[in-house]
């Protein structure tokens, strides 16, 4: 079972992430992220800070996901293991389809026929969803702040999102984001066990 968690910039998904570790301790979950994969995940880190070729960074990210699949989630998904992954594919579909607007004719497109065929569909996606204007006001208390994090890129970024979301309903669990961490985390938990029975 391949659970992915997803939301913009500031909409506590790590929160989320890390409070579900002690959550779902006794179902042995393998908690990964993207992008993070072995070997890769600096390149990316790199390019991401980098801030120079958006086509660049779209590739790395791609790349990033074809190490973590086969370095990571197909052989724990192999063994009969939960995987929960702190974004995945629908990162590359909500982010890059805005950095990518006037760089590439069909980002769209490009991001369907990259991913079509090998990679793997998550069965749950949790979004955390939420006002930009507070996601904004969250990270304006953090020190460093990555290119992405920006107001109207973050707002066409949850539109993807959403739009994701809209198509494929039985995948996606939509939580408001804006509510406190713990009821937050009660709920993903909660759902996660459901979709377990
Ligand atoms: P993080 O904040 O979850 O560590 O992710 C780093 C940034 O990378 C975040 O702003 C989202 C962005 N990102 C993409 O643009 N595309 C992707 O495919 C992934 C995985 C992340």
């Amino acid at each position: 079972m391949l659970i992915t968690l997803e939301g913009i910039d500031g909409s506590g998904k790590s929160t989320l992430y890390n409070g579900l570790k002690d959550r779902l301790a006794d179902l042995d979950p393998l908690f990964t992220r993207e992008p993070g994969s072995p070997y890769l995940g600096d390149a990316v880190r790199r390019a991401i800070a980098a801030n120079d070729d958006p086509m660049v960074e779209a590739a790395l990210f791609v790349a990033d996901h074809a190490v973590h699949l086969a370095d990571v989630v197909r052989p724990a998904l192999a063994e009969g293991r939960i995987v929960i992954s702190d974004r995945y594919s629908d990162s590359r579909f909500a982010y890059q389809e805005v950095s990518l607007a006037n760089v590439h004719p069909n980002p769209h497109r490009w991001l369907q026929e990259v991913h079509a065929g090998w990679s793997i569909r998550p069965d749950m996606t949790i979004l955390l969803v939420l006002p930009v204007t507070v996601a904004m006001s969250r990270l304006e208390e953090r020190t460093e702040q990555e290119h992405f994090e920006q107001q109207e890129f973050l707002e066409n970024v949850q539109k993807n999102y959403l739009a994701r979301a809209a198509e494929d309903p039985e995948r996606f669990v939509l939580v408001d984001a804006d509510r406190d961490a713990e009821t937050i985390l009660d709920f993903a938990e909660k759902s996660i066990r459901a979709a377990l029975q």
